[in-house]
């Protein structure tokens, strides 16, 4: 099922499946489309990637809902980690839970052959529901729910973002060239590896920190707002950008830089950014 957005697809698809007799299991860290879905229905959160409290949570909701859907993403967008996703399959098994993972940043990323979070801990036909977007690996604008047929079907008579909104224009088409292309050319996802980890050491022995990231999302994390700011704009001055995130995006003393490495940076640009934060490390 195709909606417009990624942000669309979570928020529509959650909206129409969970309602007032049952409960969404959410990860703390999972992106602002999931809890915008889950305002029609009952939602616990868990602490980010906490097995233990997710677990808590499935006993004490036993018998107490129509139907439990535990919802996390197979990357978290922030810290570019990756959840656990045999086990939390394993937990949803056996209290009888849903399980539905937003894989927008694994999708083309991680995996043996870019079949994202699921691949990597072999569960992509676990899976109950998997979200996801087009404006990431693949360079568009869209997002997709993949369900089984009948549920696709009832999505698309059930949300009203769909039926009330304008559809995908024509234009989308083009992405199912860009999934062909992770099949027949996987160089792109092995040049992309081999940036992330010559990146990603570059940062680390500057002395920075850049959390426990497993994909192409690489935060620096400086902690202060006002100096993760002026950071960004000491960046942008030398010719690159980057995202400062913010509150409330990231909890306030959680600023950080967060750069997304791409198949198509060269040493030159990897270099170039490293000298910067070399530079910025010493000024500030
Ligand atoms: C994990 C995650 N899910 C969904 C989205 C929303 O996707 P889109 O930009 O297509 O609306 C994003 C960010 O853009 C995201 O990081």
């Amino acid at each position: 099922m195709i909606y417009t957005t990624g942000y669309t697809a979570n928020s529509a698809s959650l909206q129409s499946l969970l309602r007032k007799e049952d409960i969404a299991i959410v990860d703390m860290a999972v992106h602002a489309s999931v809890y915008e879905g889950c305002l029609l229905t009952n939602r616990k959160s868990f602490p980010h990637n906490d097995l233990q409290s997710l677990e808590r949570i499935l006993k004490d909701v036993q018998g107490s809902y129509r139907t439990k859907m535990i919802i996390i993403d197979g990357v978290y967008s922030q810290d570019g980690d990756i959840a656990p996703l045999d086990k939390i399959r394993e937990l949803a098994n056996r209290y009888g839970a849903y399980l539905m993972v937003d894989d927008a940043h694994g999708i083309g990323v991680i995996g043996k052959t870019g079949r994202g979070a699921m691949e990597l801990y072999s569960v992509i036909d676990q899976v109950d529901f998997i979200t996801g977007t087009f404006s990431k690996t693949f360079a568009g604008i869209g997002g997709y729910v993949i369900a089984p047929p009948k549920v696709a079907a009832y999505l698309k008579f059930q949300s009203r973002q769909h039926i009330f909104s304008a559809t995908s224009t024509p234009a989308v088409a083009g992405i199912i060239k860009a999934i062909e292309l992770i099949d027949q050319e996987p160089q792109w996802q092995a040049r992309l590896s081999e940036n992330i980890t010559y990146f990603k050491n570059g940062l680390i022995s500057l002395g920075l920190d850049v959390g426990i990231t497993g994909s192409a999302i690489i935060p620096v994390k400086i902690g202060d707002p006002h100096k993760t700011s002026d950071v960004g704009s000491m960046l942008l001055k030398a010719g690159i950008y980057t995202n400062p995130i913010l509150y409330p995006a990231v909890a306030k003393k959680n600023a950080r830089i967060r750069m997304s490495v791409m198949a198509t940076h060269t040493r030159e640009h990897l270099d170039k950014t490293l000298n910067a934060f070399e530079h910025i490390k010493r000024v500030m």
